[in-house]
């Protein structure tokens, strides 16, 4: 658990690949009272992503990195320092980080996956789940560290799957979820 002491909330960064909806309800619920953090940078991997349009109507700073190199994290790095940043949220944010981005910021990285961790980590969660017939799937918020979706899990959310449920049904109904469950994960990692 970690107290906040005074009044400042702290300053996040999240990281995106694609629509944004969780960095959309991230910027909202930052923006209550309540909230323990501010949303101060975007950073994406892709400049298609939709989600870069939050940044223009929240007037949110962003900025676009090819990770492909090592360089380029290198300068992300010391973008996140310049702008005092303490806390970063993965969200549907598709590259994996290397293991001294990881270190640079260690505890400090948050990430929301899409099925019941551990299980079906990794991409096409939802066909996955669907194929395997699962009763259950649901979204886990965790830290991130060095192993793909293997951190210190924070909160759970089970969603039930009906019969009929498609992927694309099955990822409506957990993303509605990974809304409420993001912003209970971090109330609950960081007390005002
Ligand atoms: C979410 O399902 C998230 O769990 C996964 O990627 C998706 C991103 O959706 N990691 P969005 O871009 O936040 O709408």
């Amino acid at each position: 658990m970690v107290e906040l002491t005074g009044s400042k909330k702290i300053k996040t960064a999240v990281f995106i690949s694609g629509t944004g909806s969780n960095l959309k309800n991230l910027i909202r619920f930052s923006k209550l009272k309540k909230s323990p953090i501010s949303i101060n940078l975007i950073i994406s991997n892709n400049n298609k992503a939709k989600g870069l349009k939050f940044s223009k109507i929240y007037k949110i700073k962003k900025k676009i990195f090819n990770l492909k190199n090592h360089l380029n994290e290198k300068k992300l790095l010391l973008l996140l320092e310049k702008n005092k940043i303490n806390l970063v949220c993965l969200a549907g944010f598709m590259k994996i980080l290397s293991k001294n981005f990881i270190k640079n910021f260690k505890g400090k990285i948050l990430n929301i996956h899409p099925s019941l961790l551990p299980k079906f980590k990794g991409l096409n969660t939802h066909e996955r789940v669907i194929r395997n017939n699962e009763k259950y799937s649901g979204c886990t918020v965790h830290f991130v560290n060095s192993k793909l979706d293997s951190g210190k899990i924070i909160l759970k959310k089970k969603v039930k799957i009906n019969k009929n449920d498609t992927p694309k049904i099955l990822k409506k109904k957990i993303l509605a979820q990974e809304h409420k469950l993001y912003p209970k994960a971090i109330l609950k990692i960081f007390s005002l």
